[in-house]
């Protein structure tokens, strides 16, 4: 059942051009630039729409980090993010003009369901954005989106984060449109670019024994640090979360720009830096930390769509695909703690004191 694969993890990761084209099957269409969800949202509400609110946990998070920014590169609308186990619904919100999303993989994170109910009671319209059919979360908000990544059974979520970030950002097109702050044009560009994104994954999947091939050479360091920034910062965090919990080794993900203000105290010859430079990661001023870890003798590994990057230790190639090229850069930091974990013998698929899906606050 793990189709020859040795976990179902990396079945997983190698399912995702699969799983995305599943994504997006019938939902986009590029000649109008549009996309179609078969959602009912109100087109007065959404041209009222104050702000966009994100709640979430784990993955998941990270999934409504990267679409954050996106709603507000995409729809132009204030969006904000919040880890559901700290989520408020703060005064100085105008409910009726604020739309809460709940992105969970499983829809039963009791966390998120509790976020969701807040933003109920509040009064704010409520969508989730789930990969389970009839989940609880589907039957306490307004409105559904399904991500069709088909069932994951790692306790590491991997296609399901790549899913959820192209469902969110076909909803940020879908809200762009409707407000009216996004050109037909802007559009079919976005909508080519998401197309582009199994195509592009699949190639990172072609480089998988480049990828192993580092990942045991760097397994025995210290520590592993991700850095990025705008887009490669949730896909920095996203990172390290994936090689801590199947690894058990310390990884952290920074903002890359926040170095400088005391993680850089971490940075020695034993704790490579991973960095992602592509389009929508400000990838000129990351370059700059890249050289500040470099100082410091830290090994470098760069997942990029530039051409220039010569100096690096380790240079892993991303095909373009526009604001979607740290999702595509993901990839690598999903194979990577694979491998170090798999050249450590770890229990991959189900590491201690974790759970598929965590039904307690
Ligand atoms: C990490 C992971 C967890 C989940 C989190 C939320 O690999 O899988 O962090 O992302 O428990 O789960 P869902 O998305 O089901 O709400």
């Amino acid at each position: 059942e793990k189709g020859g694969y040795e976990h179902y993890m990396l079945k997983e990761i190698h399912e995702q051009p699969q799983a995305l084209r599943q994504t997006i099957s019938g939902r986009l269409d590029t000649d109008i630039g549009d996309v179609d969800l078969n959602l009912n949202i109100p087109e007065e509400y959404l041209q009222s729409l104050e702000e966009v609110q994100f709640v979430a946990c784990g993955t998941s998070y990270y999934a409504g980090e990267y679409a954050a920014r996106l709603f507000e590169k995409i729809a132009d609308v204030r969006a904000t993010v919040s880890l559901a186990s700290e989520y408020m619904f703060d005064g100085g919100r105008d409910p009726s003009r604020t739309l809460t999303i709940a992105v969970t993989q499983s829809g039963e994170t009791a966390d998120t369901l509790s976020a969701i109910r807040t933003a109920a009671e509040a009064g704010a319209r409520t969508l989730a954005v789930t990969n389970t059919l009839g989940s609880t979360v589907t039957r306490e908000v307004d409105d559904s989106m399904y991500i069709r990544a088909g069932p994951e059974i790692g306790v590491a979520a991997t296609k399901t984060f790549a899913s959820q970030v192209i469902t969110l950002a076909m909803l940020s097109v879908y809200t762009g449109k409707r407000c009216g702050s996004l050109s037909g044009g802007r559009a079919s560009t976005l909508l080519e670019n998401m197309r582009a994104v199994p195509g592009a994954i699949q190639q990172v999947l072609d480089r998988e024994q480049q990828v192993k091939a580092v990942a045991e050479e760097y397994a025995d360091s210290d520590a592993f640090f991700f850095i990025g920034r705008d887009l490669g910062y949730p896909v920095a965090l996203e990172g390290a979360l994936k090689l801590k919990e199947i690894s058990y080794d310390h990884a952290e993900g920074f903002a890359s720009g926040e170095l400088k203000h005391g993680p850089l105290a971490l940075v020695t010859e034993t704790t490579p830096v991973l960095a992602v430079l592509t389009e929508g990661s400000r990838s000129e001023k990351t370059l700059n930390n890249v050289k500040e870890v470099q100082a410091r003798g830290a090994p470098v590994i760069v997942a990029s769509s530039m051409e220039n990057e010569k100096f690096v230790d380790e240079l892993f190639k991303v095909p373009s695909a526009g604001l979607f090229e740290p999702l595509v850069a993901n990839v690598y930091w999903q194979l990577f703690a694979y491998h170090v974990a798999d050249s450590k013998g770890r229990p991959i698929d189900k590491p201690r004191n974790l759970a598929k899906s965590v039904t307690v606050e």
